[in-house]
């Protein structure tokens, strides 16, 4: 069944989000032909950029925590391809340069960094990349990320929020301290900067004093890409204040439209419009010339997951919630929602009463996706579901969550894509050069200068 015959207009976004090995599915490495290195061997980051950038995706997005999850237990952990990952900036700026078109999104946490550090690093990135950078603005919901930065225990979520509204203020107000021609560079007049053009911004706030300006003259973009993946009450507002793109987890089309309508109807308070936002839920996607082809797929990857492995996964999901004493024949106890994980709690107690699942039945169902949907099925079914959250209101595009790489990626940049495009659902080329370009996004104004220069980068 397709609904879209003909080319329509609104068209998907796309992205291809990957954690630290590439492997979304938790024994996506041991996937036959999947390569476990990408936490320490760029190459493989690569080949997968240039893959996406075939199939014309909007942006690659990596996910990071600034720690190790799961230490207390390495016995366990060990069996896990969660653990040794690269810096996503510094990939990305290696990426940049064996790409062209494809956005490159980090996802770097408020919590354990200051706000001049990503201003700097994320707009050398839009620099580098001219123009196709983005930050996935995150508050860790790893409790033991703490403990790298002379912290005991991790920030409650309500302060992690508070903090990291106002960091988001600071980056954008640094990004601003330039106009965008304050670098006139006029080697025969000796003036390499023009001072009306700079303004150090004296923030002065609760949790930062920053005098400015930007090491980093105005990028590109003006302002990179802004993606907010919390979806708690917090979550949802900050998006509706700052964020370009919503990164979620929803797991049924009615939840999905839900939460759709409600963080865009947020907009408002902040002046603005709810197609500034573009919202795209994540996806583990098991595809094949038959249902039946991805269906093996699928089972033989749960299979390849030690039990143990999932408990401390849904644990860890759970913002380190201990589950040694529950029954795992019996529904997934109630969790008090604690200060690491707000939305993510709410969500598996959805899942897991909705659809009747034992305990072991949710970590087993975790390990694969945590509390994303997951697709299974031949790519006319897949492509169908695709569209039905599209057309529905629940979507303005996805995130896909590739189970291993390279086969996750290639299977839906070689055989999804072509479908969603045979439908007028995807783009058939890239309509510009920025990631703001691609994603319809306009470039923001500069809230100190007002004036239309726009600087481009010198060869
Ligand atoms: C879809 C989604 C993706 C997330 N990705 C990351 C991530 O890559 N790294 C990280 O440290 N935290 C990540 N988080 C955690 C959030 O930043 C946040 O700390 C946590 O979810 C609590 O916020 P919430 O209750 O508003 O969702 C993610 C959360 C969600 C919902």
């Amino acid at each position: 069944m397709s609904r879209s015959p003909a080319a329509s207009k609104r068209q998907m976004k796309l992205a291809m989000f990957m954690t630290g090995d590439g492997n979304y599915h938790m024994a996506g490495w041991r996937m036959p032909g999947a390569t476990c290195d990408g936490g320490q061997n760029i190459r493989r980051w690569v080949d997968a950029a240039r893959t996406i950038e075939r199939g014309k995706l909007d942006m690659l997005f990596i996910a990071d925590g600034p720690g190790v999850s799961g230490l207390d237990d390495l016995r366990t952990l060990s069996h896990v391809s969660r653990i040794d990952r690269m810096d996503p900036v510094t990939v990305l700026c290696a990426l940049a340069m064996a790409t062209e078109r494809l956005g490159l999104v980090a996802t770097i946490s408020t919590s354990y960094t200051e706000p001049y550090n990503v201003a700097r690093q994320v707009a050398s990135l839009d620099h580098i990349s001219d123009g196709r950078a983005g930050w996935n603005i995150v508050t860790s919901g790893n409790k033991d990320d703490a403990q790298n930065f002379n912290l005991e225990t991790h920030t409650p979520h309500a302060d992690r929020y508070a903090r990291a509204e106002e960091f988001v203020d600071v980056v954008r107000g640094l990004w601003d301290s330039y106009d965008d021609d304050a670098f006139p560079r006029d080697v025969a007049a000796g003036r390499y900067m023009n001072p009306d053009k700079v303004k150090l911004i004296n923030h002065k706030g609760k949790h930062f004093r920053v005098r400015g300006p930007a090491t980093t003259p105005r990028s590109p973009q003006g302002h990179p890409v802004l993606v907010q993946a919390g979806s708690s009450e917090a979550g949802m507002n900050l998006s509706a204040r700052v964020a370009d793109i919503v990164f979620t987890s929803q797991s049924q089309v009615k939840n999905a439209r839900d939460f759709y309508n409600d963080v865009k109807g947020r907009c408002d308070n902040f002046g603005r419009s709810p197609d500034d936002m573009k919202v795209m839920p994540g996806v583990l996607i098991f595809s094949g010339d038959s249902e039946a082809e991805a269906r093996e797929k699928f089972e033989l990857l749960q299979s390849l997951i030690p039990l143990p492995v999932a408990m401390q996964r849904l644990s860890n999901n759970l913002g380190g919630v201990d589950l040694s004493g529950f029954d795992l024949e019996k529904p997934l106890p109630d969790i008090p929602v604690n200060s690491a994980r707000v939305s993510a709690i709410e969500s598996y107690l959805t899942i897991s009463r909705r659809d009747g699942l034992t305990l072991r039945q949710m970590a087993m169902r975790a390990a694969a996706a945590k509390h994303h949907w997951t697709l299974i099925g031949s790519v006319g079914q897949v492509a169908d579901a695709l569209e039905e959250w599209f057309v529905d209101g629940a979507a303005d595009g996805f995130s896909i969550l590739a189970h291993s790489n390279p086969n996750g990626i290639d299977e839906f940049v070689d055989k999804i894509v072509p479908e969603l495009r045979r439908r007028g659902l995807f783009r058939t080329e890239y309509e510009g050069h920025t990631l703001r370009d691609n994603l319809g996004l306009s470039r923001p104004a500069n809230r100190f200068f007002h004036s239309t220069a726009r600087q481009h980068a010198s060869v």
